[in-house]
């Protein structure tokens, strides 16, 4: 980190390091005119005269400034000392979720079902929010991820966020690399590459333009992590990982035996290679993780305690694809019938077929 204790950016004094990733580096401050303390970002040294680099800054400014969610860290403003130019952003006191995840690592476990889904939902509230502004954000991974010492969720690192694809004037087309954030941007810091590819969904991993679902598949990567203790796509070097993100497939045993079914169903839903497949907007993440348990234990009539897990499986995702609009386009939910007490064998019989052909992915 390049600056020290006590150097000043304006009106704002260096108090300590926070953190630096492939876009910036972070530092606590104090903002002698308002009196508080913030967190300040600027671009490292070797990038503050590269006209690309300045207009992601600015544009990370923009897009946060457009922002205004509880789980989404805010920006105070864009500043500029003639030396430097960086944001000063809300100081969020805590842990990454990675640090959170790497101290977990060591025992092999990963978090409880509910903790997981706490924070699943917030980050799926903040994506909701980024994305019914047209924002994606394209690099969640945990260490964007901050949790706060009271367990609120906040967002950061929208340095490689977009408005829309084709709006924001990506021209390398298929086979590019600048829809591949890491590889485009911090190639030369092998640590990062490591740390970014793992969340990178198939078709970023190709160099195709990210939509939001991009944002989904890494929601899922995520949130497996978060239960399995591990990542989802795993490796010694960032071919291995990018050949798993294309060709691989999580180990779904080690997702812990109380993973609900539905939760299960979600992940497996938000990892599909093909986006087309996956589910396409983070509401139906949401609706599955909030509602769907209960209304369907409500709805189910199956004697068995077994088919009334396999009910809330199909029903989650059946009422989640109506209740958004978005099919989730496999063949073996879409083509059945709906889930209610009347269904009975068929009903069982359905949503056995379908928990086969999920396990078989
Ligand atoms: N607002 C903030 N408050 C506290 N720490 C932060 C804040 N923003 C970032 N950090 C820390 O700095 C690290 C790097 O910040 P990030 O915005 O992800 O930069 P980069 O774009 O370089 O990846 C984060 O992982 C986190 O540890
Ligand atoms: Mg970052």
């Amino acid at each position: 980190m390049a600056l020290s204790t006590g150097a000043r950016l304006g009106p704002y004094e260096i108090v300590s390091p926070l953190g630096a990733g492939g876009m910036g580096e972070v530092y606590r401050a104090r903002d002698s005119k308002l009196n508080r303390e913030v967190a300040v970002k600027i671009l490292p040294e070797a990038f503050t005269r590269d006209p690309e680099r300045i207009a992601r800054f600015q544009r990370e400014a923009q897009i946060l400034a457009a922002l205004n969610h509880p789980h989404i860290g805010a920006i105070y403003g864009l500043e500029d000392t003639g030396d430097a130019q960086f944001l000063v952003l809300e100081l969020i006191e805590g842990d990454t979720l990675a640090e959170r995840l790497e101290a977990r690592l060591q025992p092999q476990r990963g978090f409880t079902v509910d903790e997981a889904l706490t924070i699943a939902r917030q980050i799926g509230d903040a994506l909701a929010a980024a994305h019914d502004k047209g924002i994606i954000h394209r690099d969640l991974k945990p260490a964007n991820i901050a949790l706060t010492a009271d367990g609120h969720v906040k967002v950061l690192d929208f340095g490689l966020a977009k408005l829309d694809p084709v709006a924001a004037g990506d021209s390398a087309g298929p086979g590019g690399l600048s829809h591949s954030p890491t590889l485009t941007f911090a190639a030369t810091q092998a640590g990062m590459i490591l740390g970014t590819a793992a969340y990178m969904a198939p078709e970023q991993a190709r160099g195709r333009a990210a939509d939001k679902r991009c944002d989904i598949w890494a929601f899922g990567c995520v949130l497996y992590e978060m239960l399995a203790g591990k990542k989802a796509f795993e490796g010694e070097d960032v071919t291995d990982i990018i050949a798993a993100v294309v060709r691989g497939d999580p180990d779904w045993n080690a997702l812990p035996a109380d993973t609900p079914e539905h939760i299960r169903t979600l992940i497996k839903r938000c990892l599909v290679k093909d986006r087309k497949q996956r589910i396409a907007d983070i509401a139906v993440a949401l609706y599955i993780m909030n509602e769907a348990p209960r209304s369907d234990r409500r709805r189910c009539a199956c004697r068995h305690p077994a088919d009334r897990r396999r009910c809330v499986v199909r029903d989650a995702a059946g009422s989640a694809a109506a209740a958004s609009g978005h099919a989730l386009r496999d063949r073996s939910t879409t083509g059945a019938a709906p889930l209610d007490s009347r269904s009975g064998p068929r009903h069982r019989h359905l949503a056995r077929r379908t928990l086969h052909r999920l396990s078989r992915r």
